[in-house]
């Protein structure tokens, strides 16, 4: 587990970048899913907090009990504050555009997916490729991506770096018109998330999903020219994805699924891009044989290479990981962990009931002590992407396993 100390600054990030945002004079109302212990302590500091709904949520042993709750947007920040005071942890509390939403997020999870085969049989494509990959490309995209003051999803540098991000993307797509790069905008803020597609040949109606988050917070008076270079997080994560899908492109080889690489926006205020975007997904009906979060990749903080995030994410498609990591990646020391509540990205698949996983940099113990600090650059994560490299390869590995049968 992360300190207590550090988890009341990443939470804190979070409240107050809702407060900034959002403050008025009126009342507003916010819409939040929450567990029971974090609920009371919600209770106790804004005493207008109703559940509207409740729900035993999580799989046997780790089961408890969540609720849908309303409040006044302005009592977030206290709220938040009373949680990590009484409780000593982040409230891992996700934000909902609607009550309809919150509502949602609770009811039963249909696994809507197209039942994988987790085959390994791909040697002759993703040897080559993984060969091909460079640690320098990955070190170059997280020092232009941390070189934007921050990324922050609602400050004109964090448009600006999605922006950048689009053009990057459309250059590795030249010369193919089965690739196509867009922007996903949002309801409420202007940063755009930004897609890669590459249509599947003959099962293009199923899809492969690969997310980093492209926004950067700082913990603390974020304000829009606070710098907030988050090489770690995520532009570590970004720049791994986009190594795999250079080194994919370039190889020429051509997906019999679909795959989606995605940049989420506003992960960093309560996973509010990837949140819509999981649901638009379900909302179309789309089959995903896997979605694969990469969010910090590029720090080495403990004696294993590669952590499983066990919570929230799917058990064989974590199972898949670590053997793919066995054949691909010889050597590497693969372990598990938890983040103990919805860290990142990957629970607004698990929300919708994709399977998903998130391989991390380092055990939570250990975590980037730099993270959501104006320090967390690449310098601090060792000056090189040889850890993000590990990361770029099993995701190349990843994506053309699944994509390929
Ligand atoms: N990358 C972090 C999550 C993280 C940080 C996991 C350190 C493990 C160790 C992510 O960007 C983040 O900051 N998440 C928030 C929660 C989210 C719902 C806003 C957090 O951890 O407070
Ligand atoms: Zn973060």
């Amino acid at each position: 587990m992360r300190s207590a100390a550090l988890k009341v600054c990443l939470c804190s990030a979070l409240c107050l970048s809702l407060a900034v945002a959002d403050a008025s004079p009126l009342k507003r109302r916010a819409w939040i899913t929450v567990g029971e212990a974090a609920f009371q302590q919600m209770q106790s500091v804004a005493p207008d907090t109703v559940s509207i709904a409740s729900r035993e949520m999580g799989k046997a042993g780790m089961s408890e009990k969540v609720h849908a709750v309303v409040m006044d947007e302005n009592r977030l920040a206290a709220a938040a504050g009373a949680i990590h005071e009484k409780l000593g942890r982040c409230g891992g509390f996700m934000y909902h555009g609607s009550e309809a939403q919150a509502r949602a997020a609770l009811t039963l999870r249909r696994v809507v997916s197209v039942a994988p085969a987790y085959a390994i049989d791909q040697h002759q494509v993703v040897e080559p490729m993984l060969a091909s990959m460079q640690e320098q490309r990955i070190a170059s995209t997280i020092t232009a991506l941390s070189a934007f003051t921050n990324r922050y999803y609602t400050s004109q540098t964090g448009v600006d770096a999605s922006n950048w991000l689009l053009s990057a993307w459309r250059e590795l797509a030249t010369r193919r018109d089965d690739i196509s790069v867009t922007q996903l905008t949002h309801k409420g803020y202007p940063q755009a998330s930004v897609m890669l597609t590459i249509a599947g040949s003959d099962l293009a109606d199923e899809s492969i999903v690969i997310g980093a988050h492209l926004d950067s917070i700082l913990s603390f008076r974020m304000g829009e020219t606070a710098r907030a270079p988050g090489a770690d997080d995520d532009a570590s994560g970004v720049a791994s994805m986009t190594e795999a899908l250079r080194a994919l492109i370039a190889s020429g080889y051509r997906p019999r699924r679909t795959i989606h690489a995605i940049a989420y926006a506003a992960e960093e205020v309560g996973l509010r891009g990837s949140q819509e975007i999981a649901r638009q997904f379900k909302e179309a009906g789309k089959e995903v044989a896997g979605v694969l979060q990469l969010d910090m990749t590029n720090y080495q903080g403990a004696a294993n290479d590669i952590y499983l995030i066990s919570d929230y994410t799917n058990s064989q498609q974590n199972a898949f990981l670590a053997e793919l990591a066995g054949a691909y990646l010889p050597g590497l020391k693969v372990a598990y962990d938890k983040c103990g509540y919805a860290c990142s990205d990957h629970a607004s698949w698990d929300a919708q009931g994709y399977p998903v996983s998130m391989p991390f940099e380092s055990s939570m113990a250990r975590d980037n002590p730099h993270t959501h600090t104006a320090k967390d650059t690449l310098a601090n994560s060792g000056g090189q992407a040889v850890h993000a490299l590990k990361f770029a390869r099993l995701a190349a590995a990843y994506l053309v396993e699944l994509s390929s049968k």
